[in-house]
Formats: structure tokens, sequence, C-alpha cells
């Protein structure tokens, strides 16, 4: 099985989590939406927020300028030191980076507004823990269909063969069943034109894609993806993703009424 926390590792001294070098030349036909965007409709000069697996906190240092205090953990060490160097060249004041496993967030219960996780795991409970009542937890994941044609050739890959919605509804049962209430769910599958086999190679050796992608070993499925998914705008692919957002509920205080029959 793929160690993910090893992968993780290598690639935070390398890159932290900054795709940018091949997302500005990738080419994307369809509807996105815009994660920022998204969660910016959730916070103000008074949130105080987490983000879980914020890797290299590119992300997060986006964030943080609209937010009173930012705090960003990941169990990878590799990316918690190249998060480190990313804030002191950012110079923002109000955020910090900390080694932890989103098993066990090292806060204390009921810190912030907002937790937010993109394409990390996490844990409901300890999400449920640390948020205030009516905090407010989003998260983008990758779905089953993601880089479905690459996958194929590959014959594995991240969720592969896993039918479509299993994820996302695992997820969801698990966040109802610890007290959240739904607000939103969404999906979609975009398409993706790489501008060449090597910024998909790069892709490949540095995310969770395709299971120990070796260059080499793998030459056959690289010469088939270009064969058949070379096109004018780039190699062909796409970018499957789901949302959920949830809230944490306020307790219910109890009518007068019901207080009386106590
Ligand atoms: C795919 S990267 C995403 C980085 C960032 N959230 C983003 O979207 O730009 C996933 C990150 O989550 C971290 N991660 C995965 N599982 C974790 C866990 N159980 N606890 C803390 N961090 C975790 C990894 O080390 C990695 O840095």
């Amino acid at each position: 099985m793929i160690n993910y926390k090893q992968l993780y590792e290598r690639v935070g001294s390398v890159i932290g989590w900054d795709f940018s070098k091949i997302t500005k030349r990738t080419k994307v036909v369809g509807k996105k939406w815009d994660y920022i965007k998204v969660v910016k409709k959730y916070i103000n000069k008074e949130t105080i927020l987490l983000d879980i697996g914020t890797g290299g906190g590119e992300l997060l240092l986006k964030i943080a300028p609209f937010v009173k205090k930012a705090c960003g953990i990941d169990h990878s060490r590799s990316m918690i030191k190249t998060a480190r160097k990313n804030l002191a060249k950012s110079k923002i004041p109000n955020v910090e980076f900390k080694l932890a496993d989103a098993k066990r967030i090292p806060f204390s219960k009921e810190y912030f507004n907002v937790v937010i996780c993109r394409h990390s795991d996490f844990y409901p409970k300890e999400v449920f823990r640390v948020l205030k009542p009516n905090g407010i937890f989003i998260t983008q994941q990758v779905g089953e269909k993601d880089k479905e044609n690459i996958k194929k050739i590959f014959g594995r890959g991240q969720h592969f063969g896993k039918r479509v919605g299993t994820l996302m509804n695992k997820y969801l049962q698990e966040l109802k069943k610890t007290g959240f209430k739904i607000l939103k769910k969404n999906t979609y599958n975009a398409l993706e034109y790489y501008a060449n086999m090597e910024d998909l190679i790069f892709l490949l050796k540095n995310t969770p894609i395709i299971p120990d992608f070796n260059i080499k070993k793998d030459q056959k499925f690289l010469e088939e993806i270009e064969r058949r998914y070379k096109t004018k705008k780039g190699i062909k692919t796409n970018s499957f993703r789901f949302l959920i957002i949830c809230k944490k509920p306020a307790p219910q205080l109890s009518s007068p009424s019901a207080r009386r029959v106590r």
C-alpha cells in the first residue's frame, strides 16, 4: 500500500504544495468553483481559522489577510518547515503553523470559528471538538473520477475502481453522525489540459494520483497517454472534486415547559 506520509515528506521539502509552475499553464474547460472564494463567504476579520493538512501553507497564506488569526497543521515535518519559510517570506503577522496529526489537533475545545481542509485526511469528532458552537467546517476532496483516463491506462490510481459518490457519502454520513448539520454539498468535473508531458509527469511524481509512480517502470503508460490524449490544447484529462460545508449546531436551550416537566 502506498505510504502517503512518506510521499508528502519527500514532496514537502522540494515544493511544499506549490504547483503554480504547472497550473498557470494548464487550461481548464468547464465549471470549477474557486475554493478561496467559497471560504471567504464564511470568514471575516473576527474569525479564528484552522487549516487541516496545510501543506506548505500556500493556500492558508492567501486566506490569512481576511481573518483575525489563521493556524495551519500538518503531520509532515518537511511541509511544516516549508510552510514556516513561506510565512517568513510573506511577512503576514497572524499565522502559525504546527506539526500535528489531524487525529489530535493541538488546540483546546471550541477554539475555532471556521475549520477548512482541502485534500487531507480529517477526523469529524476532532473537528467538532475544536469548533465553537455555530462554527463552520469546509472540506474539498478529490473524487473517484479524478484523472479517470490516466488511471485507466495505468490500471491503478487514487480511489481507482471505487463507485462515484462512495467517498462523499462516507464523509457525509460520518459528519452527520458526529452532530454536524450539512449546509451544502457540491461536485465538479472539469476538463484539464496539461501543457505538455513534462508537466503531467511533474504532477504524477509529486501527488498521490498514481501510487508508486516510477518514470522508468511506467514509461509504456506515459507513451500511451501521449499517443491517446495529446491534443492541440495539451494533454487531456479531468479534475473531479467534491465539497462539503457543514455547521456545528449551538446547543439547544430547553424550553421553560420542558424544564418544568423535569
Ligand atoms: C494534498 S496536500 C494538500 C495541501 C493543502 N491543503 C492544499 O490544498 O494546498 C495534503 C496535505 O495533508 C497532509 N496530511 C495528510 N493527512 C494528514 C493528517 N492525518 N494529519 C495532518 N496532515 C495530514 C499531508 O502531509 C499534505 O501536506
